[in-house]
């Protein structure tokens, strides 16, 4: 299990508006070239932080929570089998469904690393302890108000990282979109990881492969007839200021969502979707030959040579998870400075002349630019640029998120285990 939960939600701690304004102590000035240097101190965990910097904040008549629910987002805008997703700070990708009869609307991460669904349960919030913290200011499912709420029972532990989730199986409706699924196995979640509460999420909607008994969501809509084709595709939005982050879309190939020219004839020309094969298991695990920073001027810098590396795709997360010492290869070439839980910063002003990263796979060459690969972030007169590249503890093994998919819409089809992949209209 990779600890992707903890990855992508340490960005929304580090990035949430009021841990910069109390942690971010500014090394130098915010001169004329507009570049200054950035250095967070991390003394405490991010739950005591959290609650001194509430406090702290209070006497300055900020309200963390206001910030927090500032971002909650209620339109619900559906197209056909479309899931619309919406961005959280420029890092989360999450969607809206609903469970239950009377239903039960819940933010959840369309996911493509997982198999398995979840949601917090109604069980897990109100009283404050360590092992609930992380439901607060989240909406839960309360299988007692569903008629449609079938027991399981039967409990499951998920290893995140250092921490664990830990709930039990149910069974209830699930609606998205113009799409519902009845009698749905998933898991409701009664103790999560306390940095949970820096998310947005309320649960995953697991999009991963089936590899054991629990049938994954996808597997359900094709089984209960509510779409026919095994597949489904991922458009995330490159313009990181717009709310809507992307969509799900069930079921077909959205085409305007394809790269295209025009042909002699003035006809419309698609990008050939790069198809690969994915590997047995849960995840959608491909072949990656290569990695590697294509200066025009510079010398190519190259990663994963051993002709063994594995990439997959997380559609929940904006960042590109990598081995550490490829990262720190790939920070020092952008000229990086080391910032706060193992990410990086760039300075702003020179986001485009940051080398190109390639990514070669299955002999194709997907080619990602300094704006593609940084996010820029600000919140009072602070401005930083984050690199979107993370260290990760595993060797030869790359994790492909927001960043990538912005840049590429891919395809994913359950039938013949592939994942198609193109430039993204
Ligand atoms: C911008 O100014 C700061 C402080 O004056 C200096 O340290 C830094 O090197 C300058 N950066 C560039 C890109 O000129
Ligand atoms: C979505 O549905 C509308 C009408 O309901 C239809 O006209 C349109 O072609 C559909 N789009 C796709 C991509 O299926
Ligand atoms: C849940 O399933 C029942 C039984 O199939 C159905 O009657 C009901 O409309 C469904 N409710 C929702 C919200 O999908
Ligand atoms: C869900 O399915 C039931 C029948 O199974 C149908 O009556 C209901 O309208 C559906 N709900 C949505 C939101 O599609
Ligand atoms: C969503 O719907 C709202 C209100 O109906 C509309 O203002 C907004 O533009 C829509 N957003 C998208 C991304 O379609
Ligand atoms: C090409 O097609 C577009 C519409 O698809 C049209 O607006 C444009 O005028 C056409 N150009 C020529 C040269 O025919
Ligand atoms: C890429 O080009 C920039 C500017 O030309 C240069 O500063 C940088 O060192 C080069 N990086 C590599 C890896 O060649
Ligand atoms: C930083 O990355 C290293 C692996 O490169 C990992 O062992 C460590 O736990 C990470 N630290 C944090 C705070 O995520
Ligand atoms: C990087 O990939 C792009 C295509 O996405 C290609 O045009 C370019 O030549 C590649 N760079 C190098 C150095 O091969």
């Amino acid at each position: 299990m990779i600890p992707k939960l903890i990855i992508s939600i340490s960005l929304v701690y580090l990035i949430s508006p009021v841990i910069c304004y109390i942690d971010i102590r500014a090394d130098g000035d915010d001169s004329d070239n507009g570049s200054f240097n950035i250095r967070l101190n991390r003394q405490k965990t991010a739950f005591e932080q959290h609650l001194n910097n509430a406090h702290i904040l209070k006497k300055h008549n900020i309200d963390f929570y206001s910030l927090y629910k500032k971002h909650h987002h209620k339109a619900n805008n559906r197209t056909n089998d479309s899931i619309a997703l919406y961005r959280y700070i420029d890092n989360e990708f999450y969607g809206k469904i609903v469970i239950g009869h009377p239903g039960q609307t819940l933010n959840v991460a369309f996911d493509t690393a997982w198999s398995l669904s979840w949601v917090l349960s109604s069980e897990c919030s109100g009283s404050f302890s360590l092992t609930n913290i992380g439901c607060l200011f989240h909406n839960t499912y309360n299988h007692k108000r569903s008629s449609e709420y079938r027991p399981d029972g039967r409990k499951i532990v998920v290893p995140d990282g250092n921490s664990e989730l830990s709930g039990y199986f149910s069974f209830d409706n699930i609606s998205i979109a113009h799409s519902n699924v009845t009698d749905f196995s998933f898991v409701e979640m009664t103790k999560v990881p306390f940095n949970l509460l820096f998310s947005k999420i309320d649960g995953v909607l697991g999009l991963g492969l089936q590899n054991d008994a629990y049938k994954p969501f996808f597997y359900t809509l094709l089984d209960q007839g509510k779409i026919k084709e095994p597949i489904f595709t991922v458009y995330l939005n490159r313009d990181k200021q717009s709310d809507h982050g992307g969509n799900v879309i069930m079921g077909f190939i959205e085409m305007r969502h394809v790269h295209s020219r025009k042909g002699p004839n003035n006809e419309t020309i698609y990008d050939p979707i790069k198809y690969m094969p994915v590997k047995p298991g849960y995840l959608w695990q491909f072949d990656l030959d290569s990695v590697y920073i294509a200066n025009a001027s510079g010398p190519i810098i190259r990663f994963c040579t051993s002709g063994k590396c594995n990439a997959i795709t997380d559609t929940s997360s904006n960042n590109i998870l990598g081995p550490p010492a490829d990262i720190e290869a790939i920070h020092a070439a952008m000229e990086a400075k080391p910032f706060y839980l193992n990410r990086s910063t760039v300075n702003c002003d020179t986001i485009n002349k940051l080398p190109v990263i390639n990514f070669t796979i299955g002999g194709q060459d997907f080619m990602l630019k300094g704006r593609d690969y940084t996010v820029k972030l600000s919140y009072l007169s602070i401005t930083i640029c984050l690199s979107a590249f993370v260290p990760h503890d595993y060797t030869d093994f790359w994790v492909l998120g927001g960043a990538f998919l912005s840049e590429y819409y891919t395809i994913y089809n359950v039938q013949d285990k592939r994942i198609g992949i193109v430039k993204a209209a």
